[in-house]
């Protein structure tokens, strides 16, 4: 028990994504609604609270006027929030353009877009130009905003270039970088055009985290073979200067899934939903709509499922939650109708006049309904065909202390590496493998489905996002120490 002022005064951070955590929508010319926003990034810092931290980021709507710039930041800064204002031009090439559509696929190992190489080089110049701008505008307002002490967190591909800004501006701040998706091969990287450029930026950083080991190795890799640098134990090493690279696996705040299931609420969903799914075992899938998900494969598993088990047809539902998301990139507009397409298309052939085997929902759900979806479920289904680490898995086995539901996973997403000993482990393109895991998983004794359970469940409840955090910050604080005392020797 200590006296307040005991303590060790807060850290204070910046913390700077290219989405903050809660969204804006306009209600009037200066009145907002803020949302929270949807993806494993906020749902991972949304749990950190040992900081003294303010947030700086793109509030994911396109204020023109002064009189709208002046009211949303008031508002924001409410919630310790700084807005960075992209005009729609920038947001149309730097996050549809170069984010969403060069750098997210080719990270997932979904490879450059091909269709019209020729128009493809020509706007990845402009869009690789709008990227640079882009960040160059974060570096802006971080540099209005910093204060000596402050340490600089930098997240995900939308900022790779920011590093290297904030380096140029003050050589002194303390600058990690964080990515939440997987950095692939080396292979893959170097076919990216701007690939030197990107990874030079980063290692301006003091320190850089990745989910897993093999995602680190990828980028020290990428660095020695692309850069030609020299790879240590350690990190990279560029004419005596060492950037630390390392793995922190990211977790969730699970007390808070925990913590909902008492609320009555709460209860009071997961009652609705047993009554309406009653006699049926649950399916659970929660995804962004995204072509990483791999949701077309997941559905065309559980297709064949049903085709070769006719007996379980009216003994079980897949639920499948796909969130809107990115909806100005074609390719996600194609992937919700080649979604629409299949889901209908296995309804019709396995529905009845009462019921469907599919319920597809196109929609985001709120924390408390997606609590209760996640504590009657039987199993979980995450098929990602690559995925940095996936938190929809995280939150599912944290609302499972009762039910003890079964998680099936990708071997592609890095929860594999964290939660495999736990969950039945898939490769989501075997659809046959998939299907045949479905059957066990419906079936699988008490006793096994406990064990597997106890081993998740102690995962999830143990490397917290509170931890993550910390130990990121904490490393990022020593590396500095470090590097202050080499140039002082
Ligand atoms: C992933 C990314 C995040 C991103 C989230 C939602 O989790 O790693 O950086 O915020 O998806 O995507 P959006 O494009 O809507 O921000």
């Amino acid at each position: 028990s200590e006296r307040p002022d005991d303590r060790v005064p807060k850290q204070h951070l910046l913390v700077v994504a290219n989405r903050l955590p809660v969204s804006a929508v306009r209600r009037g010319e200066d009145s907002w609604a803020l949302e929270i926003s949807v993806g494993g990034l906020v749902s991972a810092l949304l749990g950190i609270n040992e900081f003294e931290a303010r947030w700086i980021g793109w509030a994911g709507v396109n204020v023109p006027d002064e009189v709208g710039q002046r009211s949303l930041t008031k508002a924001l800064a409410e919630k310790r929030c700084i807005p960075v204002f992209l005009d729609e031009e920038t947001v149309h090439q730097y996050y549809n353009g170069y984010c969403n559509n060069i750098l997210w696929p080719l990270f997932h190992y979904l490879g450059l877009p091909q269709e019209d190489r020729l128009a493809t080089t020509r706007s990845f110049q402009s869009q690789f130009a709008a990227y640079k701008k882009a960040n160059q505008m974060f570096a802006d307002v971080v540099n209005e905003h910093y204060k000596e002490g402050d340490v600089v967190w930098c997240h995900d591909y939308h900022l790779m270039f920011l590093p290297q800004c904030l380096k140029d501006y003050n050589n002194k701040m303390k600058v990690g970088w964080f990515l939440h998706t997987p950095f692939p091969s080396s292979e893959i990287h170097r076919t990216l055009p701007s690939r030197s450029e990107l990874l030079k930026s980063v290692l301006a950083a003091d320190l850089v985290g990745f989910h897993t080991y093999d995602y680190a190795r990828h980028f020290v890799s990428a660095c020695t073979r692309i850069l030609g640098l020299e790879g240590t134990p350690d990190g990279v090493e560029d004419q005596g200067k060492l950037t630390r690279v390392a793995a922190f696996p990211i977790g969730i705040d699970s007390d808070r899934f925990i913590q909902a299931l008492e609320l009555p609420q709460v209860k009071d969903h997961i009652k609705e939903l047993r009554d309406r799914f009653d006699g049926r075992m649950v399916m659970l899938g929660v995804d962004r709509l995204d072509m990483i998900k791999g949701i077309p494969q997941k559905i065309l598993a559980f297709e064949k499922f049903l085709e070769e088990n006719p007996i379980w047809r009216d003994k079980v539902v897949l639920v499948q939650i796909a969130v809107p998301t990115r909806t100005d990139v074609p390719e996600y507009q194609k992937l919700s109708c080649q979604v629409h397409e299949i889901v209908g298309r296995i309804n019709g052939r396995f529905g009845s006049l009462t019921t469907v085997p599919i319920h597809h929902l196109d929609q985001s759900l709120d924390f408390h309904a997606l609590c209760a979806l996640y504590a009657i479920t039987d199993v979980a289904l995450v098929t990602s065909l690559r995925d940095g680490m996936n938190l929809v898995s995280y939150e599912f086995v944290a609302c499972q202390a009762s039910k003890k539901g079964v998680l099936i996973l990708s071997e592609f997403a890095g929860a594999a590496q964290s939660l495999g000993a736990g969950a039945i482990l898939v490769n989501p393109w075997n659809v046959t493998e998939v299907a045949a895991s479905i059957g066990y998983a419906l079936t699988m004794p008490a006793d096994e489905r406990e064990k597997r359970h106890r081993h998740n469940f102690m995962h999830v409840t143990t490397h917290t996002s509170q931890e993550w955090a910390e130990t990121f910050v904490s490393e990022l604080n020593d590396t500095i120490v470090e590097a202050q005392l080499r140039t002082r020797q």
